[in-house]
């Protein structure tokens, strides 16, 4: 019976393709204001804003590709039931070859109605499109007529896949957390769902803030780290 890997992620794990993390120095925030353009109130204050700032993100994601690490994370799948749940909203995962992928905070190729959201209309395939790398702009109407937004969980809105993660967490063998900063709740909290004595692997650069016994951290960049961590299997 193959172990079962739940491999957290999180903006790191994408740095080495391009794509700016959050916080670190330089990171998004540093030129954006978080509550402007990623929060339900900056959605409903300036539409507009919150549409171009995810049109750039994806003109951005269609210049980047997957790094080393999220090819190495992909392959983990030869030997063990790996399953991705990502913060990242970037589709690096499943172009590496990743096959089941989480996406906590929601995905940047694709867009819903803004209003009639809910549980089941929401989050139901049929009501969120998928447009690659294309713009959205305001105006731009989903069948039910009303104004499509970014299908990404803005601060101050629920993480409805959040359930789904734990349960996936608290069946791990194994947990790796690479490239996050673990400062956005709930994602930050998932690893303490982690059974007994169930070893969780840190691949990060910088210092890491938790203090759990069960913690082994390689303070390495994840395409590093990676490597070193299937070494350590
Ligand atoms: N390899 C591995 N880790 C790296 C690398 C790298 N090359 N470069 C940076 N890191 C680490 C940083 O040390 C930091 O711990 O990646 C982490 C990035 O942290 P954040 O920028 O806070 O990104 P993240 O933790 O994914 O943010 C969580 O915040 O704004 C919200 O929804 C957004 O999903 C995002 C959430």
């Amino acid at each position: 019976m193959k172990k079962r890997i739940a491999v957290l992620t999180g903006a790191g794990v994408s740095a080495e393709s391009g794509l700016g993390t959050y916080r670190d120095n330089g990171g998004l925030w540093d030129s954006y204001d978080p509550m402007e353009v990623a929060s339900i109130e900056g959605w409903y204050r300036d539409r507009r804003k919150v549409l171009d700032f995810y049109n750039m993100q994806r003109r951005k994601l269609s210049e980047v590709r997957p790094n080393e690490a999220h090819r190495l994370i992909a392959e983990l799948e030869k030997d063990y039931i790996v399953d991705v749940i990502t913060q990242n909203v970037d589709n690096l995962h499943e172009r590496a070859g990743s096959t089941h992928v989480v996406h906590l905070h929601g995905e940047a190729t694709k867009v819903r109605p803004e209003n009639s959201f809910n549980e089941q209309d929401g989050y139901s395939e049929k009501n969120v499109f998928d447009i690659g790398y294309g713009e959205v702009h305001l105006g731009d109407k989903a069948p039910n007529g009303s104004q499509l937004r970014p299908h990404i969980v803005f601060f101050g809105e629920a993480v409805p896949k959040m359930e789904q993660a734990i349960e996936l967490v608290s069946r791990a063998d194994i947990v790796l957390i690479v490239g996050t900063s673990l400062q956005v709740y709930p994602a930050a909290g998932l690893y303490r769902y982690a059974g007994e004595g169930v070893p969780i692997w840190i691949i990060d650069p910088a210092e890491v803030q938790i203090h759990d016994p069960r913690v082994h951290h390689i303070r390495k960049v994840a395409t590093e780290g990676m490597k070193e961590f299937i070494k350590a299997l």
